[in-house]
């Protein structure tokens, strides 16, 4: 069996600095694939995905102890889908419980991208992030055993997740100095309730270095869907994985929780009254209208989530100056650009 990609009208940009082409919307199998769902329903998610245009799939030798990408892999191989069309991304990070399983060590960097590939049954990754900074490594080593990574043609592009805006800045110096590859894009959390890092922290790295996000955890882990608003429901995530959980749940159940729920309240109302569309569609639009976002990376454990949530892309045109205004009047949590220190402002043509 082989399926042909059909784009179906999905729109691309690239990631980051590089030159690859990305899905606005990809799909991440993290808490899911290899855990919550095994066996033939990956293959349905994977299959929907695929049949609604996204063609970039995120993994990690961490999820799931490694079953993530087995699963993964599994599925593609037997869906028959042209490597080729995908784009394949997996982190390193937690590779087992070893003195040097974890980390970025070049060591641990060498040795777990070749696990990876072994589990992914792939000859390839796409991307290979960083899934942490490991502040235990220097820099130098860090940087030279990604290139190496790259020059055995085990990836294409390295990549960051959750690192601080010094510790990119120090990975570009380095790779400068050492007339090797970057980082091309960064893989962080970014939604509605999760502002200050995408949005200022990172900003003159957008500028500097064409820095790219591949958003995680667009929805909140589901809260921005609506359906924590009463309380936990049985078999959600925060269901499922209540351990895991525990400090989120503790957050849901104090006052700043209670806050967040009525904004997402308010954030339902309004999606519902001014554009027609879900709470949850109204957070994935408004991520993909910031020009900074490189991919905003989908979690479902059902297909028809994948579904409803990719309706999102009808939402985006819908996303005027002016209801992003709106939209910030009701989040009120948007971060304060850098200070100029009293200089004046420019005229709109002008950039800070
Ligand atoms: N780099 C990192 O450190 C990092 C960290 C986290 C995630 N990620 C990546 O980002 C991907 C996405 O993150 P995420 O899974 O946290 O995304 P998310 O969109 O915030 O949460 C997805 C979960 O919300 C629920 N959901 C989604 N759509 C729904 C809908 N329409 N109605 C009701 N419930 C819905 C589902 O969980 P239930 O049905 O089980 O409730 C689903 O698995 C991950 O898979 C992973 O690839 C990376």
């Amino acid at each position: 069996m082989s399926a042909e990609y059909d784009a179906k009208g999905m729109p691309f940009r690239r990631m980051g600095s590089s030159g690859l082409r990305i899905p606005l919307f990809s799909f991440g199998g993290w808490l899911t694939l290899g855990e919550t769902v095994v066996g033939d329903p990956v293959k349905e998610l994977i299959k929907t995905a695929f049949e609604h245009g996204i063609n970039m799939f995120d993994t990690a030798e961490g999820y799931a102890d490694g079953n993530a990408e087995i699963e993964l892999g599994r599925v593609i191989k037997e869906l028959g889908l042209r490597r080729s069309d995908l784009v394949i991304t997996t982190k390193l990070f937690w590779g087992g419980s070893g003195p040097n399983d974890m980390g970025l060590s070049r060591k641990h960097v060498v040795e777990g991208t070749k696990k990876c590939l072994e589990r992914l049954q792939m000859d390839y990754v796409d991307v290979i992030f960083a899934h942490r900074p490991d502040p235990t490594v220097p820099m130098e080593e860090v940087v030279r055993a990604f290139n190496f990574v790259i020059d055995q043609g085990w990836a294409f592009y390295w990549a960051t997740s959750e690192w601080s805006a010094q510790q990119i800045e120090e990975a570009h110096h380095m790779a400068t100095k050492l007339h090797l590859a970057g980082p091309i894009a960064e893989q962080c959390e970014h939604h509605m309730l999760n502002r200050e890092r995408a949005e200022k922290e990172y900003a003159p790295l957008y500028k500097h270095y064409s820095l790219g996000t591949t958003d995680y955890s667009p929805l909140a882990c589901g809260l921005l869907t609506g359906k924590y608003n009463e309380g936990i429901p049985a078999g959600s995530r925060l269901d499922t994985h209540k351990d895991f959980f525990k400090d989120t749940l503790e957050v849901l159940h104090s006052d700043e929780g209670k806050r967040r729920i009525e904004k997402v309240k308010a954030l339902t109302e309004f999606a519902q009254k001014e554009l027609g569309c879900s709470v949850s569609q109204l957070a994935l639009a408004w991520l993909a209208v910031n020009p900074n976002t490189s991919t905003v990376i989908l979690g479902a454990s059902k297909p028809w989530q994948l579904i409803e949530n990719l309706k999102a892309l009808d939402v985006i045109p819908k996303l005027t100056p002016a209801v992003l205004e709106n939209i910030d009047k009701i989040l009120d949590n948007k971060p304060k650009p850098q200070t100029t220190w009293g200089r004046p402002g420019l005229d709109k043509l002008g950039r800070l």
